[in-house]
């Protein structure tokens, strides 16, 4: 282990504090605004154009971002069940952009990853037939070794798959008003107010971690929320932080949905962690009319039990305050008993196994191979020329996951899975629902069905969610026919 203490020698510890508030925009209560609403669940079309633009995040001078059909992050596209959408996407920026539908079950050629790139002026077509259960996904750029720069520049937002039967569920369904999305993400600013991305070793080791909280690209909002059951679509945009959420007072996140898809019924959560690409779905019960606050505790990832520093430290923040219109009725007062959804219950046996080993560019591993400063997967790191292995399609497989050093939240391509265990134990109650991406502590298993095709041409993708992990290497390919 010599070579974890040069390593830490050499590496910039950069202890970061979230903000709890900015007291200027807070004392304001400029309410928070949604991302529009794209509804392609009658048009069946949408089409999406990456843009330059500026924003003025903090009132102190625009920012240079990028955006989808706006200057910063993307509208909400809805689309719906069982029917086939038709999506266009122009890129209007310098460089090449992707477009990947993180939690959509499509074939690889519509899948948006890495070897699907769209030159500036190009448009890129692909057709979105969705077979899936209605859920909360979301869509951001993916070239390799990009991602991490160009979602924190603003290509991202999300995606609504519809069924057209929460009305009958019991759900919130008013957009904005009893049903909120949330996209949280944090960010850095420079002296001048202006969002910075100038990643250093230890963000590039840790993941990047803002010092700001922003939410829907928004900072020191608040949510102005109805008397009643409000509904939280809770995604985790973020380059690298988990947040351990909670309500400021304690009171009950009843969840209702995981990645992709509903439970069969609420499960009241006083703790809810989300890490980098999950997305979970909560009502609050906000009939009391007391104002709270969605709050985190700090980021859980310490490297080596926090000697590194880095984004272990901080206190507790708010994520986002919540202040009740008493004059303003929530279309529901209480939480449905059950939502229908149905829950993954397969036992693996019989399952074929196979090992990832998610790994840090240090340790023995990189003094050995000559300081290759790689994240990697399995020993290797990424290559866009190198197929990790080829899944016959309809393939039900038992994937065993470790990872050391740091927790890592791993996604899978093209799939939904049912999680076996995490860290040996029987999962987290939070994810006993159907998920793309789960948070790796030490170890996780999850059981997957390949039922999707991709072809060498455009394969899926596994990988750490923490996007600088991802550009790293810490990602690996795969084909399903
Ligand atoms: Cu959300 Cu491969 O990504
Ligand atoms: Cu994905
Ligand atoms: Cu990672």
């Amino acid at each position: 282990m010599i070579s974890r203490r040069k390593f830490l020698a050499g590496a910039a510890a950069l202890p970061v504090a979230i903000h709890p508030v900015l007291t200027r925009a807070q004392s304001a209560r400029v309410p928070l605004a949604m991302p529009p609403l794209l509804d392609a669940t009658r048009t069946r079309r949408f089409k999406l154009t990456a843009q330059r633009g500026t924003t003025d995040f903090l009132d102190a001078g625009a920012s240079q971002t990028w955006g989808f059909n706006q200057p910063h992050l993307g509208p909400t596209l809805r689309l719906a069940t069982g029917q086939s959408t038709a999506a266009e996407v122009l890129n209007t920026v310098d460089e090449p952009i992707s477009v990947h539908w993180h939690g959509l079950l499509v074939p690889g050629d519509a899948d948006g990853g890495p070897h699907q790139t769209i030159s500036q002026g190009e448009t890129w077509a692909p057709e979105l037939a969705i077979t899936q259960p209605a859920s909360t996904a979301w869509y951001h750029t993916h070239v390799h070794e990009s991602t991490a720069r160009q979602v924190q520049k603003g290509l991202a937002g999300v995606l609504q798959i519809a069924d057209g039967q929460d009305e009958a569920r019991g759900l919130p369904i008013a957009y904005g008003i009893d049903d909120l999305t949330l996209v949280l993400q944090d960010r850095r600013f420079d002296r001048s107010g202006r969002i910075s991305y100038d990643s250093g070793m230890a963000d590039q080791m840790m993941g990047f971690m803002g010092d700001t909280m922003v939410v829907n690209g928004q900072v020191g909002r608040t949510a102005v929320v109805p008397k009643g059951i409000v509904r939280l679509r809770l995604i985790n945009g973020s380059n690298a932080r988990i947040y351990p959420l909670s309500m400021s007072d304690g009171r009950e996140m009843h969840l209702i949905a995981t990645d992709n898809g509903y439970l069969d019924r609420p499960i009241a959560l006083h703790d809810l962690t989300i890490a980098p690409g999950e997305r979970f779905e909560v009502l609050i019960d906000f009939s009391d009319e007391r104002d709270i606050a969605l709050v985190s505790a700090p980021n859980p990832n310490q490297m080596m039990g926090g000697m590194m520093g880095g984004g272990g430290g901080g206190t507790p923040f708010v994520v986002l305050p919540f202040s009740v219109d008493g004059a303003l009725l929530a279309a529901k007062d209480r939480v449905p008993d059950d939502i229908g959804g149905s829950l993954p219950q397969a036992d693996g046996t019989g399952a074929s196994l196979r090992d990832i080993s998610l790994d840090m560019p240090m340790g023995m591993g990189m003094m050995l191979r000559g300081g290759g400063n790689r994240f990697s997967v399995n020993g290797a790191a990424f290559d866009m020329e190198e197929i990790n292995f080829d899944i016959p399609r309809g393939t039900v497989e038992r994937w065993r996951i470790t990872a050391d050093m740091m927790m890592h939240p791993f996604h899978i391509h093209g799939v939904t899975f049912q999680v076996l265990s995490q860290g040996g134990r029987a999962p987290a109650t939070q994810n006993t629902g159907w998920k793309d991406t789960v948070l790796v502590n030490g170890s996780a298993e999850v059981l997957v069905k390949f039922d999707q095709a991709a072809s060498r041409d455009t394969p899926f993708m596994f990988h750490c969610h923490i996007l600088e992990h991802e550009d790293g290497g810490m990602m690996g390919q795969f084909t399903v026919g």
